[in-house]
């Protein structure tokens, strides 16, 4: 055989394939306006390879021609022997073609379909494909018959394009569920310098296999579960598996039988995205020894297939950070210490505000049964010198004014109560003795006061056996003292108030609550008259 027979061989072969897969033999042609498109008469072997008939091509309705087609008819129709093209098609295209050669005749009916703005495919123009999950998705985006114009290839996915290539491309993957909507395939071609598209759209849905399918266990193939001993467990085996299939567990072990090992004879069966699942429990009462780092089996099968998936039992670490409930535990911890901080720390700040807010609450009074007539006793500067005017004008005026007249507490002032003249220091005895409080108003002159004789063995007494509460008002600070009374050195600081005339002017303001909170808690009633305030001397 000749080299060149046989290459006309080979030509003709081809040209008879791919012929074959490009003519179109459905009569009714749906198409969509502004695309290429093109009729190919299939021909039949008879008529094949005829050249002597002659081609004629029209536009027609029933037998009766409307139009010829010929090359010259229109710049976007051409006609090649067996072929019609469109470049591309419009919406006054639709009717009848037909096609004749000899005695042989084939007619389409095209209907075009007007263009949807706002999708990138027509829902008539779909091939709808049922794929069945877990099985092979494949959508080819091939157009042999343009090939050679292609430019680019575009796949979209619900009119989303999710890849591009040069002339073909093609996407395989394991089908799922969320695989399913419209694939278009857009083939971009330019011919004679003008870009038209060609649009394939595969409606997929993916569908439940519904032949037998093998069933699968869910979830890895080895499970650790951290368990503490003495716990009970409940292992959950699931499984993907058809209505006969059999699932269950196996626990033996050769020549030991579990006791506290039971498997749950109610499977439960549900259907999620269309297929069938199956779970089976495993309980394990109190864990003991013997169940951790052994195999717990879960098999599912059918005749065609058996799945096993193992569980084992480990030791919980106690102290595993990587435990959530661990953590969980920790942080909570955390946050609770943080918060009694917190709380510890503002009871310290307002500790004074707090007390006051009960004692108010409560309406607590202590005065009432302790047998004593003053609340305090107010001790001071018994000498009225001239530069100690200060100190006279707070305790004769300021002190009694709030302390008595505002919160109502009952004072004995040295100054103002005591006649002067008798047995002054019995008296001071008796009257310190008939207080709750003793107030000594501290300055400079103070210190080298007689006073301070009279006083120091009350002081002593009240510090040493406790009878006595003292508040110390610190007119000049102590530190600035050269002498001191010895016994006022051990008086806790927090009973030791410094004036600042200046900032204490309110009823609100912290001196008077410092002192109100280390004066006794009584019920308040301010407003209380002068009357009640007597003369100390003049009372029986
Ligand atoms: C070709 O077509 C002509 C006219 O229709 C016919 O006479 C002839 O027999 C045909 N030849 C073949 C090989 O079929
Ligand atoms: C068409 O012509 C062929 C021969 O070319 C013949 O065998 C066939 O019977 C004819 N068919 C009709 C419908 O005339
Ligand atoms: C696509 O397929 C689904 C499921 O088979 C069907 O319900 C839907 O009507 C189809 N859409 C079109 C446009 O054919
Ligand atoms: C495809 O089109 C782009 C722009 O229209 C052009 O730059 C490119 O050369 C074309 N590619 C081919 C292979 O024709
Ligand atoms: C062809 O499709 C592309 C998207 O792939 C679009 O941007 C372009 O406008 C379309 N051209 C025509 C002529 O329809
Ligand atoms: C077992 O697990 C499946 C999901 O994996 C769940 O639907 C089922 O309710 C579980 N069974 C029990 C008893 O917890
Ligand atoms: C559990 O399965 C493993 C492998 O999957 C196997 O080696 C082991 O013997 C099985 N144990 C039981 C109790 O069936
Ligand atoms: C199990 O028990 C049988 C007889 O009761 C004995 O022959 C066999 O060795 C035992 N197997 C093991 C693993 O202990």
């Amino acid at each position: 055989m000749h080299y060149r027979e046989l290459f006309l061989t080979f030509l003709a072969l081809i040209v008879k394939s791919t012929s074959e897969e490009i003519c179109i033999s459905r009569h009714n042609i749906n198409v969509i306006e502004g695309e290429p498109f093109y009729l190919k008469h299939c021909l039949s072997s008879l008529a094949h390879g005829n050249e002597t008939n002659t081609i004629r091509w029209s536009k027609s309705h029933g037998s009766h021609v409307l139009a010829k087609l010929n090359p010259r008819s229109s710049p976007r129709i051409t006609v090649h022997n067996y072929i019609l093209e469109f470049w591309p098609v419009e919406l006054n295209d639709q009717g009848s073609y037909r096609f004749q050669m000899g005695n042989e005749t084939k007619e389409w009916t095209l209907n075009v379909i007007k263009r949807d703005e706002h999708s990138c495919f027509s829902e008539k123009l779909v091939k709808s494909k049922k794929v069945a999950v877990k099985k092979a998705l494949l959508i080819n985006c091939k157009n042999s018959y343009y090939e050679k114009w292609i430019n680019k290839t575009s796949l979209y996915k619900n009119c989303e394009k999710i890849d591009e290539n040069y002339k073909s491309l093609s996407m395989v993957k394991n089908a799922e569920f969320t695989d399913q909507g419209y694939y278009s395939c857009i083939f971009s071609l330019i011919r004679n310098g003008k870009l038209y598209n060609v649009t394939q759209t595969f409606n997929i849905t993916i569908c439940e296999d519904l032949n037998n399918k093998n069933p699968v266990l869910l979830g890895p193939k080895t499970n650790y579960v951290a368990v503490e001993l003495g716990e009970d467990v409940e292992l959950n085996c699931s499984a993907l598996a058809n209505k006969n299939d059999v699932i269950y567990w196996s626990f033996w072990k050769e020549n030991e039988s579990y006791t506290n090992v039971h498997e749950e004879k109610e499977k439960t069966t549900w259907i999620s995205e269309g297929k069938q699942h199956v779970s089976i429990i495993l309980r394990i009462k109190k864990v003991d020894e013997k169940n951790l780092n052994f195999l717990f089996n879960c098999t599912v099968t059918n005749e065609g297939s058996t799945d096993i998936q193992s569980f084992i039992l480990l030791r919980k670490d106690s102290t595993d950070i990587s435990n959530p409930v661990f953590m969980r535990g920790m942080i909570i911890s955390v946050l609770i210490s943080v918060a009694v901080v917190c709380l510890v720390v503002v009871c310290v700040i307002y500790r004074v505000d707090l007390v006051l807010f009960y004692r108010h609450l409560m309406g607590r009074d202590e005065t009432l049964t302790d047998g004593k007539t003053y609340d305090a006793f107010v001790s001071y500067l018994k000498d009225c010198h001239p530069e100690n005017g200060e100190e006279y004008a707070f305790a004769v005026e300021t002190l009694p004014k709030v302390l008595e007249k505002h919160f109502g507490y009952k004072l004995c002032i040295f100054e103002r109560d005591i006649v002067p003249g008798g047995a002054v220091i019995d008296e001071i005895h008796s009257l310190i003795e008939k207080s709750r409080r003793l107030i000594i108003v501290l300055s400079k002159s103070y210190i080298g006061n007689e006073v301070r004789y009279e006083l120091e063995s009350e002081l002593h007494e009240a510090l040493v056996e406790r009878k006595i509460k003292i508040i110390l008002i610190e007119f000049t600070p102590v530190s600035d003292f050269t002498f001191l009374p010895q016994s006022l050195e051990l008086l806790k600081s927090h009973r030791v108030l410094r004036w600042k005339a200046e900032e204490t002017l309110s009823y609100n303001s912290r001196f008077w609550k410092n002192l109100l909170y280390l004066m006794p808690a009584k019920t308040i009633k301010p407003g209380q008259g002068e009357s009640e305030i007597l003369p100390v001397l003049s009372a029986p």
